[in-house]
């Protein structure tokens, strides 16, 4: 095990010591317990802790080697061990926007739609669709329907969300 981890979240850069600081940081110590436990970051939500639904989606960038730049994908922060994110770079949904700052696009679409109503969801269908978006700013109404697959909403069906997102499509 390397003696500390590097990586970037929400533009900053920090470094964990791995071994001897402190004894809750291991190989099965989870990006999602980090953001929230360490770093106080609660946007970043969980549900079922095994990839099924999509509350703790965070976006993560980093080298593609096939692509030659970096690259934006969403990941699951319940299935990503901490140890596995030297390197890469993680923005949660307290970076898109906020009230003080102001909304995101994709944040305000999902409210003007009627696509939040406890709003557990939201944060990881936003980042979701953050990182789709990024990926591909011309993304199409059938990106947002084949993307979003991974998401669960107990509260508000589907339609006002892919609505939302479907409106910011080419
Ligand atoms: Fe459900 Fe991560 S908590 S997918
Ligand atoms: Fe409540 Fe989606 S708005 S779970």
């Amino acid at each position: 095990i390397q003696d500390s981890l590097t990586f970037i979240i929400n533009g900053e850069q920090l470094t964990v010591k791995t071994k001897g600081c402190d004894p809750e940081i291991g190989p099965q110590y989870l990006l999602v317990d980090y953001l929230r436990d360490k770093l106080g970051l609660t946007g970043t939500k969980y549900m079922c802790r095994e990839g099924g639904c999509g509350a703790c989606v965070v976006k993560v960038k980093s080298p593609n080697h096939v692509a030659g730049r970096n690259t934006s994908v969403s990941a699951n922060s319940c299935l990503l061990p901490l140890f596995a994110c030297d390197g890469l770079e993680i923005t949660t949904v307290e970076a898109l926007g906020n009230r003080k700052t102001g909304y995101n696009e994709i944040q305000d679409r999902l409210v003007k739609f009627g696509g939040t109503q406890c709003g557990f969801c939201s944060p990881g269908f936003v980042m979701n669709m953050h990182s789709v978006a990024e990926a591909n700013p011309d993304f199409t109404s059938q990106d947002v329907e084949n993307s979003l697959d991974g998401n669960i909403c107990r509260c508000t069906g589907f339609r006002p969300i892919l609505d939302a997102f479907k409106s910011l499509s080419v």
